[in-house]
């Protein structure tokens, strides 16, 4: 009889630490899940456009992907849907991963393409596919433009436009 009133108090006892211990896991794990205030705000990249060159690719990594930042030259073909218009200069502005299967076209400025070497995939340098399986176009990131600064990560009035004009053709 003793015994059994021990054995079922260590049951009681141990059962009491297990559930501590879950209940502090849980809480440790939604610390982990919550994003921290630090990286809310490093969700925001701002690049001065004003030193950007016309026909040469710029890349910048925002949230960890990378952005190609084009300034045209007069002779690209325009796109009065996605080009975005700063100041008196036209860009494209495209998240440099093929929509196909992810990888990272490159710029060809003699065919005036972006050309992905993982499956042959082509873009024009709007960023609108033109061969292989890409199923569509580059995406645009978010974007507000602020006199000759570009922030990623905040949407503006171009942004806006750009993102209604596609959803609708
Ligand atoms: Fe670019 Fe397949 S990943 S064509």
């Amino acid at each position: 009889m003793h015994n059994k009133a021990r054995r079922a108090f260590m049951g009681q006892a141990l059962a009491g630490v297990a559930g501590v211990g879950a209940v502090a896991s849980l809480v440790a794990m939604k610390k982990t899940w919550d994003p921290l205030p630090s990286a809310l705000s490093a969700g925001f990249t701002t690049i001065d456009l004003n030193s950007a060159e016309a026909g040469k690719l710029n890349v910048v990594k925002w949230r960890g992907k990378p952005v190609f930042i084009l300034k045209h030259t007069e002779d690209l073909k325009k796109n009065e849907v996605r080009d975005i218009i700063v100041g008196s200069d036209r860009f494209t502005i495209v998240i440099g991963l093929c929509t196909h299967l992810g990888c990272i076209p490159s710029w060809n400025p003699g065919v005036k393409q972006f050309k992905c070497a993982c499956h042959g995939g082509e873009f024009d340098s709007s960023g609108v596919q033109e061969f292989g399986p890409p199923p569509r176009p580059l995406d645009i990131p978010p974007f507000n433009v602020k006199g000759t600064d570009l922030v990623l990560g905040e949407e503006g009035e171009q942004y806006k436009k750009i993102l209604a004009s596609t959803l609708v053709s």
